[in-house]
């Protein structure tokens, strides 16, 4: 399943995102806001359960997130669309994976993973804002679920139909969620129109 979130507010962030003169400050800042933007999207199948709860006046049955929340950022760039999710779900639990693409081959290579135990407990909600040939976000998934995981949401800021067809084959359950489905990939396998390298632009490199 692939999701594009159509939405006025997030439109208006990727215009200023995708001018190549917006200073990391403005770009970290836009990001963020288009994280808090797709949260409730990629949260509205999440179960509830019911609660007692003691109003000042009242004794009434109210709601809860049925399970426990984790936030699982790509690094680096997806530390930069992390901010934005925490600040609508401030009680997730967040577990790093550290990913860089080789710029020949153009494969991840792993280099840091922190995931705890017990993932099946979790609704996760994986975050890179690129997703291009996919490899990266399919080898975050696949170290996911070897770690127990069984329900999973990616969520990207720009994603190339290239690596949305191919994520979709490798993981056909795990359903993305995206703010633009771009045209296409470059020869160098750089997202067209996209925002160029999103990591080095959050963080001035
Ligand atoms: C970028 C981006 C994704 C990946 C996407 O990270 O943040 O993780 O490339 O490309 P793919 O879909 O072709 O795998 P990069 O590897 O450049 O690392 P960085 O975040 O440290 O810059
Ligand atoms: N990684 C990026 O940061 N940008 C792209 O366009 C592709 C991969």
């Amino acid at each position: 399943m692939f999701q594009e979130i159509a939405h006025p507010l997030i439109a208006n962030e990727l215009g200023i995102l995708r001018q190549k003169d917006c200073p990391p400050h403005l770009f970290r800042q836009s990001v963020r806001r288009v994280a808090a933007l797709m949260t409730p999207y990629l949260c509205d199948k999440f179960a509830t359960c019911d609660v007692t709860v003691f109003t000042p006046l009242e004794t009434i049955t109210a709601q809860r997130l049925q399970k426990p929340v984790m936030l699982v950022p790509i690094l680096r760039a997806g530390l930069g669309f992390l901010d934005g999710f925490l600040d609508v779900i401030p009680q997730a639990t967040v577990a790093h994976i550290g990913l860089k693409r080789n710029e020949q081959t153009l494969l991840p290579h792993t280099y840091y993973s922190n995931l705890p135990e017990s993932l099946g407990d979790y609704e996760i909600i994986l975050l890179d804002p690129m997703l291009a040939t996919g490899g990266s976000a399919i080898e975050a998934v696949k170290q996911l679920q070897e770690s127990g995981a069984k329900s999973i949401r990616f969520a990207c800021l720009v994603a190339a139909p290239e690596g949305v067809e191919i994520f979709s084959q490798a993981w056909p359950e795990v359903p993305i969620y995206a703010a633009s489905l771009d045209r296409c990939l470059n020869e160098h396998g750089y997202i067209l129109p996209g925002l160029g390298d999103a990591g080095d632009r959050l963080f001035g490199t």
